[in-house]
């Protein structure tokens, strides 16, 4: 389908990635599927398309009211704060969204009621009692996760309900011994409950078309295939759950949920038309409408992990015929991630968070660099070995690529004025790897999501360059040869080589967007690359004088990394050297202060302590500050006060206080009742008009801008301690 729609000029391509759950932080393993899909959509738009990225939270489903409920706040509470930290890394990670929306959202409940009407009036929807563990302490149903027991064959403690880790025998919950709830440690009750499935039989033949002519990876479609023939073929899909359970109630039943993984895809559909109905979307004149129901109007992309390929291969296409709408153009799928050949492990320090690569001062593009090395049009898990990142960044980034233009820049400047040369030779022979012509066939190794293919052919044309300077030696004719030997020849060579940089830049720009932004200035461009610069070279043109572009990476910011990744780590004094260097690395984290700033010498790596500045404090004036998690039990209006509201908070062991804070402007008294933030608890209580204010609540804000309470991740309690 892409190849065919590859043929007209300029197309229209709605893509989106897997949604995060909202029910904790992102990891390095989620970023591999966001990456691909930004490289691609980045890639798309150099060439003119038309695309329309979207995605947003996934936040319904059991994990996270359960989550919600420990964290002591409303799930919309905690969705809202998972929001924003999942908002944050994707930021600093360069993956950019049209929108960002939630699963959780008036757009998702309409289209989600709306679909289900549909199919239920084409009676694809049926209705049939389950016989489920009922938590009776909890009063609920248990979701087989939730329970474990004693294997029926060889008695190990502790399975769940499907497999034995020991024995390796299969059952069902049922038949575990002495089964428990892991949320209360009652034995569960065996209760029967009224379940809504959605019948995709009766879909069967439509599925099993579409994946014949869905832009599928083979493996995959195969793999598709395997289940809608296995066992007679695609089976009833039990589409509800019971109450309590954080999603949206199904029209005219009562105590009944859409299951999560219903309402999720159709969050895709939510998210583009919040944009389609925002004031971006208006000006680019999209239809939701067309969008969702027309499939000439748009491809429709759909970058996911391959776990969650029977979602998008079986059940929403399947519920997208049911309801008349259009069905995907296809699925991009990529594999698991692991890290030094291994899964991610919190004991090695290898589960790494998105939030804690950044915050060792690693540069997020040097990650995107080295997925995008790896990504190939398949579906092979990647791996991310450490030691191999870090040469490879350095190899390839530093020494094959910047290095070329920083050499050759200097010398355009101190002997041609900054100007190019008016003619490239890149037809050379030294040169001929870079012929226009081979744009194209980068071109489509893009459009099959084939990075690895793309990075391979930029590092083959930038060796050859090398190996051509190296021969050339540019730096020591220009110091020898007359000023006609310097027009002929020299010059060409050095416009060659900066015009060999400058395509492997145009081609990079989708992996590397900061760094393409930085080549744009320093080539003195005023614009961004688009695809077709690729096709002729830059001649005749005044070039900036070269500005640091990349720095190595140290592996000492891997070592901290992985360090402040294991789970285990007590706060020893390692910890707390590694957030002493943090503090300089961390300024890093802003991509192009990153690329803006020269290498860091080695010694201002981890030498704890040994140079505090007069600005800094000592770790033990910052111990004086007793930071503590606080819970608002009550939050109102003060008379007379435009800008305060009365707090009172539980601060756990400290028993209650009362604050005033300035941020009615931000928050409506009831948003805040519940939830939990961060105080400083030993400020002297202080006398105001109002009353006494004993402690502060701490907030983030641009000077004189709207304040943004903090809020933990979850798990805190009020009254415990931040550090
Ligand atoms: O597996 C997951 O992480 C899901 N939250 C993905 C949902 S994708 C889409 F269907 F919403
Ligand atoms: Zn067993």
């Amino acid at each position: 389908m892409s190849s065919t729609s590859a043929k007209r000029d300029s197309r229209r391509i709605l893509v989106t990635h897997a949604l995060p759950y909202a029910n904790g932080p992102l990891h390095l393993g989620h970023m591999v599927g966001y990456i691909q899909a930004d490289i691609w959509v980045r890639f798309q738009r150099m060439c003119g398309n038309d695309v329309s990225f979207v995605a947003g939270e996934d936040a319904h489903g059991t994990p996270i009211m359960l989550a919600a409920e420990k964290a002591g706040v409303t799930p919309e509470q905690f969705i809202a704060g998972i929001k924003a930290s999942h908002e944050a890394d994707f930021r600093d990670f360069g993956v950019h969204h049209d929108y960002y929306h939630s699963t959780h959202s008036a757009e998702n409940k309409a289209l989600v009621e709306d679909i289900y009407r549909k199919l239920k009036s084409k009676n694809y929807i049926v209705e049939r009692e389950v016989e489920q563990a009922f938590d009776p302490a909890k009063q609920m149903f248990l979701p087989d996760r939730y329970v474990k027991g004693e294997c029926p064959k060889c008695g190990t403690k502790d399975q769940y309900g499907d497999n034995c880790e020991n024995c390796g025998a299969t059952y069902s919950a049922r038949e575990l011994k002495n089964p428990y709830s892991t949320l209360s440690g009652a034995a569960p009750e065996w209760k029967a409950s009224a379940h809504f499935f959605f019948a995709l039989p009766k879909l069967q033949a439509e599925v099993d078309s579409w994946i014949d002519r869905a832009d599928i990876n083979n493996g995959v479609k195969a793999k598709l295939r395997e289940w809608t023939k296995a066992e007679g073929g695609l089976r009833d899909w039990d589409i509800s759950r019971d109450a309590p359970y954080f999603g949206f109630e199904i029209p005219d039943q009562p105590g009944k949920y859409f299951y999560v993984w219903l309402d999720a895809p159709i969050g895709y559909f939510a998210s583009l038309k919040a944009y389609c109905e925002s004031e971006a979307g208006k000006a680019r004149g999209l239809d939701f409408d067309k969008f969702i129901g027309d499939e000439n109007y748009a491809e429709m992309w759909h970058f996911i992990g391959k776990d969650i390929v029977n979602f998008h291969g079986l059940f929403w296409p399947a519920m997208l015929k049911g309801s008349g709408l259009r069905e995907p153009t296809g699925l991009a799928v990529n594999g698991y991630l692991t890290v030094d050949g291994a899964k991610m492990s919190k004991s090695r320090g290898t589960f790494i968070k998105a939030r804690t690569y950044l915050d060792a001062g690693l540069n997020p593009e040097y990650l995107r660099y080295y997925f995008a090395a790896k990504l190939g049009s398949g579906v092979d898990d990647i791996d991310l070995n450490l030691e191999d990142f870090v040469a490879r960044v350095n190899s390839d980034i530093v020494g094959k690529y910047v290095n070329i233009a920083s050499r050759c820049a200097k010398l355009i400047h101190d002997r041609f004025d900054g100007y190019l040369a008016s003619t490239v030779d890149l037809l050379d022979s030294d040169f001929v790897v870079a012929q226009p012509q081979a744009y194209r066939i980068v071109q489509q190794t893009y459009e099959a999501r084939n990075f690895a293919g793309v990075i391979r052919h930029v590092m083959d044309i930038l060796g050859l360059c090398n190996e051509a300077l190296h021969r050339k030696e540019p730096w020591t004719k220009i110091k020898e040869a007359g000023q006609a030997e310097l027009d002929s020849d020299v010059h060409k060579i050095l416009t060659s080589a900066l015009n060999v940089f400058r395509l492997a830049t145009i081609y990079l720009s989708p992996i590397l967007p900061q760094l393409g932004r930085r080549v744009e200035s320093f080539l003195d461009l005023n614009r961004q690359f688009t695809w077709t610069d690729a096709a002729a070279p830059l001649t005749g043109h005044r070039i900036n004088h070269y500005i640091p572009l990349a720095t190595r990476i140290d592996s000492a910011h891997i070592k901290v990394m992985v360090e402040n990744s294991k789970e285990d780590l007590a706060p020893s004094v390692q910890k707390n050297a590694a957030s002493a260097v943090l503090k300089p690395l961390a300024d890093m984290n802003d991509a192009e202060s990153h690329l803006k700033t020269p290498a860091q010498p080695k010694s201002s790596l981890p030498t704890p302590l040994a140079s505090a500045a007069a600005s800094t404090i000592s770790i033990d004036d910052f111990n004086k500050i007793e930071l503590r998690i606080a819970k608002i039990e009550n939050a109102e209006s003060v008379e007379g006060a435009d800008k305060l509201l009365r707090l009172t908070l539980d601060v756990g062991e400290l028993g209650k206080r009362q604050v005033f804070a300035g941020i009615k402007s931000a928050y409506a008294p009831d948003a805040l009742i519940g939830r939990l933030t961060v105080v400083v608890a030993n400020l002297a209580p202080r006398k105001m008009r109002f009353g006494m204010s004993e402690g502060m609540v701490m907030a983030a804000s641009e000077p004189d801008g709207k304040p943004f309470l903090l809020s933990p991740d979850s798990g805190a309690t009020p009254g415990m301690r931040v550090k």
